[in-house]
């Protein structure tokens, strides 16, 4: 949902004036349910993504898509293997459309982001936030900003919450604060799940035509 949710077009941002204001009247999409919870995996997430622009998202042509995998917004879908000769696209792209096809063969939340070590976030007030090694990283990446303003001075009581946030101790309130929190990176879409294995199989030989 990330790059849906992005607000950088909305009315007060930076790019306000490259949107249409039919766009920054939208009403809010519906409610998304269900999603995977890093922090309490047997809690659920249910989101609802607020109006004025956000939650919609205008799809990219699938014309060339043998030469541009791994897939989706984020390269999250398939093999990153970094190599531009026609082998190597062709095998980035045979990985991501067997996931994008049959979606069992995706990480799932094995592909959500975490730090791999314990690391520090250097804040505008010079305070130094404690990141614990495996925090999900759009835990903090995805935070409403606005919102951590009681991070924004370094004082006594900042230093206590960053003190609880580096013991993992807020993490709720960061999971409530998020502005996007869809955690796994290869969760995209499921179309064409309803196929055989052989309708999928004529399907990718299609695209490839693209
Ligand atoms: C059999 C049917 C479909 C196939 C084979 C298919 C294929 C794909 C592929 C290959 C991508 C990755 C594009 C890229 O990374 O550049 C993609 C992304 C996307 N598709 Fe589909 N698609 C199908 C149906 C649909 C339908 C019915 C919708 C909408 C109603 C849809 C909406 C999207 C969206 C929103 C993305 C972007 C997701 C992201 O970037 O995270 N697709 N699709």
């Amino acid at each position: 949902m990330a790059r849906a949710l992005a607000t950088n077009a909305t009315q007060g941002h930076v790019w306000e004036e490259f949107s249409s204001q039919t766009y920054k009247e939208l009403p809010p999409a519906g409610m998304v349910r269900g999603l995977h919870n890093p922090v309490r995996a047997n809690k659920p997430i249910n989101f609802q993504p607020p109006g004025g622009g956000v939650g919609y998202y205008r799809v990219p042509t699938l014309a060339g898509i043998w030469a541009t995998a791994p897939f989706f917004h984020n390269n999250g879908l398939g093999l990153y293997n970094s190599d531009p000769s026609v082998a190597g696209r062709m095998a980035a792209f045979n990985d991501a459309i067997e996931k994008l096809l049959w979606p069992e063969k995706r990480l799932g939340v094995q592909s959500v982001m975490r730090t791999t070590e314990d690391t520090e976030l250097p804040l505008e007030s010079g305070y130094r936030l404690k990141i614990r090694k495996d925090t999900p990283v759009k835990l903090i990446a995805s935070i409403n900003a606005p919102q951590l303003q009681l991070l924004r001075n370094d004082n006594f009581f900042s230093r206590f919450i960053g003190w609880l946030i580096g013991r993992g101790r807020l993490y709720d309130t960061l999971l409530r604060r998020n502005l996007a929190p869809d955690f796994v990176e290869d969760r995209g879409h499921t179309y064409a799940d309803g196929l055989t294995d052989d309708e999928k199989r004529a399907l990718i030989e299609y695209i490839k035509t693209f």
